[in-house]
């Protein structure tokens, strides 16, 4: 594991989003791990606020994703398999198309799908190190 940010207060991420996303240019799937409220939802939030979701843009085709659009046209993918029960749901929505569709995919809770997350998905782990620190690790 490598240590990539340290971070004391959310809106670090604003200057964290871009570094993160230049470090690992051409990769578009980047899956998120990490205990529950370790900030995994709004790390992506920022990420899609850099790429230029438009505000308010969100349209949850199926429950474990939702579908953000950009303002270039561009649409970003963000899964949360939490509260999967079966993997079997995640081939029903079709993960494969897109996973492997060469749009930006922010995936939640990957260990819920094991052996569905690409081999060349960026890892992802924040870790609370503290009450006010939070680490980010690419794994
Ligand atoms: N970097 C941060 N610094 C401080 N607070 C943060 C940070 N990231 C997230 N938070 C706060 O922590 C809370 C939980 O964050 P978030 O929902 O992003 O976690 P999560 O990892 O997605 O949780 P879950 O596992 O339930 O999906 C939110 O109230 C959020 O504002
Ligand atoms: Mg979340």
């Amino acid at each position: 594991m490598r240590l990539l940010y340290t971070i004391k207060e959310e809106k670090e991420l604003i200057d964290v989003a871009p570094l993160l996303l230049k470090e690992f240019k051409n990769r578009w799937v980047f899956v998120f791990s990490g205990t529950l409220g370790s900030g995994k939802t709004t790390f992506i939030k920022y990420l899609c606020k850099r790429l230029g979701v438009k505000d308010g843009i969100s349209s949850p085709t199926f429950s474990l994703v939702n579908e953000y659009e950009c303002i270039d046209g561009s649409i970003i993918y963000h899964f949360d398999f939490y509260r999967i029960k079966d993997i079997q749901e995640a081939y029903d929505i079709g993960y494969e198309e897109y996973f492997y569709s060469g749009n930006y995919c922010f995936i939640e809770w990957p260990e819920k799908i094991p052996g569905l997350v690409p081999p060349d998905a960026v890892e992802i782990k924040i870790e609370i190190t503290d009450e006010e620190n939070r680490e980010i690790w690419l794994q």
